[in-house]
């Protein structure tokens, strides 16, 4: 046994459980609930997902998956091409897999991420037996040490039957000491999440479980997939321009300081340029209370912006994760990794005041905003982390670009085919073309300030007359019914939102 393996696994007694992937994927058998580690392509377990997908594909095996988040390298691509996945929850950003889920043939559950454990902790959902968590280490105690992300790794190995351990050693045991594992106690004896400000630590740097309860360990040697995030482009920065600009307003009428208030930044492109946008304001001293953090926390940091980044996970493009990774120990003591319970914990989200930044696929005149439904019907990722911020936020921040698939369709529309975030946690709506503030505004005035402030040309005069026609019909928030998604039909019908008149006309890069 190698000196490296001597300090990974640290309860010698354990090392004899060192199996191959295909071994310990036995432990999974036909029907298995499995809970696994991976948050946005952080901190996957590697390996033995590939050992399963490939025992399905010779033998009949059935599994329900619940993770932090999204999976990283294939695994989540071949579970579903081997028809393992029967549900999967509670959030999925995979190609094969949403095409599998919008067909109908995965049971699909998107849920707010600071949910999942809370239902399983009270058996409301289906129990764990088997979970499947990378760690860094496990220590002299037991503990399992989790890598690159914290999300629902914690709650699973502490609820699950039996633990399969993979130790990666592609992760530096530098990260070691950077995550804090506080599990709230069960109701009705729950006290409050002792978290005040951005850097608390309140829990434990590694998973407290019995050693009895590993049954396999199995050692890899992968490194997380990267982001697939795209640079910022003129739109990205113009939104963060926007959100910079209203942020020096506020803070010039004293309602807030130039040290902002702790930031959450959703996934995607958007969501982390805005986020870099921030690299060239006047703001300092910022804090992050976060689940993800990407490029654009490192970059803050790098520019001497950002103090102190809270998350349950750090997913880089492949440039920044070689850089943050091979120089961790500079980052170290300004970062804490948390369960996804307690990065998104609506309470702690309410105490510290947090300005949430998520992204829209669409938004309606009145500020209602789908992130999870093309069209109405078809999945794209799930509600993510973004519904626990926006409700408890001190200022709720969407952001879009005005226009998708060149200009066919409009992010800003009569109704949203599908809502996940009512008009009430929509503070603030932004796109390239503007910003709305939407704060103490009622119905009609926020369709104003919508179309006014974020809508491009033809949409903007098309939603007008939309409103010009509502509200001559009346009520609190006016529609014309027959015609509050016509819109996307118009799209389904011929590609394009635009009618067949106006399609020359649009003006987008
Ligand atoms: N209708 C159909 N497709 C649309 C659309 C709309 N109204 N608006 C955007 N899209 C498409 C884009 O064309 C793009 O498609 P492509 O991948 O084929 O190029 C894709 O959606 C992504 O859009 P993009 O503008 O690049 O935004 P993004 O990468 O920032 O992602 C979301 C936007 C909404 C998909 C993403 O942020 C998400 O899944 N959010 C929900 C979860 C969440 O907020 N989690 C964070 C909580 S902490």
């Amino acid at each position: 046994m190698s000196d490296q393996l001597k300090q990974r696994i640290r309860i010698p007694r354990l090392r004899d459980k060192i199996t191959d992937a295909a071994t310990a994927a036995k432990w999974i058998k036909n029907g298995t609930t499995i809970g696994m580690s991976g948050f946005t392509r952080a901190g996957d377990a590697k390996v033995v997902p590939l050992a399963l997908a490939d025992r399905a594909r010779h033998e009949p095996l059935k599994v329900t998956l619940l993770t932090g988040a999204s999976l990283g390298g294939d695994a989540e691509r071949q579970l579903t091409e081997a028809g393992a996945l029967v549900r999967r929850m509670p959030f999925q950003g995979d190609p094969t897999l949403r095409a599998a889920i919008n067909r109908g043939e995965v049971m699909y559950v998107d849920q707010h991420l600071s949910e999942t454990v809370e239902f399983l902790r009270s058996g409301q959902i289906a129990p764990i037996d088997v979970a499947i968590v990378e760690a860094v280490a496990i220590t002299e105690t037991g503990g399992i040490v989790p890598t690159t992300s914290v999300g629902n790794s914690a709650s699973f190995a502490i609820l699950a039957d039996k633990v399969i351990v993979e130790i990666n050693l592609a992760h530096s045991l530098d990260l070691e000491g950077v995550h804090d594992i506080f599990i709230p106690k069960r109701r009705p004896l729950r006290e409050p999440a002792p978290v005040l400000k951005a850097s608390d630590r309140v829990g434990m740097t590694a998973i407290d479980i019995p050693p009895e309860k590993i049954v396999a360990i199995v050692i890899t040697d992968r490194s997380d997939s990267t982001s697939p995030n795209l640079p910022p482009d003129e739109e990205t920065a113009a939104i963060a321009a926007h959100l910079v600009k209203f942020f020096m307003n506020e803070v010039k009428a004293g309602r807030l300081s130039e040290s902002l208030m702790p930031l959450q930044a959703g996934i995607g492109t958007i969501a982390n340029a805005v986020m870099s946008g921030l690299i060239d304001s006047p703001f300092k001293h910022l804090t992050m209370y976060s689940e993800v953090l990407q490029d654009s926390t490192f970059e803050l940091m790098d520019a001497g912006k950002m103090d102190f980044a809270s998350g349950s996970s750090i997913t880089l493009s492949p440039r920044k994760a070689a850089d943050v990774f091979s120089n961790f120990t500079k980052y170290k003591d300004r970062l804490v990794l948390r369960p996804q319970e307690i990065s998104n914990y609506p309470e702690i989200i309410r105490r510290l005041g947090i300005i949430a930044v998520n992204t829209a696929l669409e938004a309606d005149i009145y500020g209602n905003v789908n992130s999870t439904h093309v069209m109405g019907s078809n999945m794209m990722n799930g509600i993510g982390g973004s519904g626990d911020f926006a409700r408890n936020a001190y200022l709720s921040v969407f952001a879009t670009k005005s226009v998708a698939k060149g200009g066919k369709i409009s992010s800003i529309v009569p109704m949203v085919a599908h809502c996940d975030h009512a008009s009430q946690d929509v503070d603030i709506l932004v796109t390239e073309i503007g910003l709305a503030d939407l704060r103490g505004l009622a119905p009609r005035e926020r369709a104003q300030a919508i179309i006014n402030n974020c809508v491009a040309e033809p949409y903007r005069q098309m939603l007008k007359d939309y409103v010009a026609e509502a509200n001559a019909r009346g009520g609190q928030t006016p529609h014309v019914l027959e015609k509050a998604l016509s819109w996307h039909v118009r799209f389904q019908q011929t590609g394009s939102m635009l009618p067949e008149a106006e399609v020359t006309t649009i003006k987008v890069a």
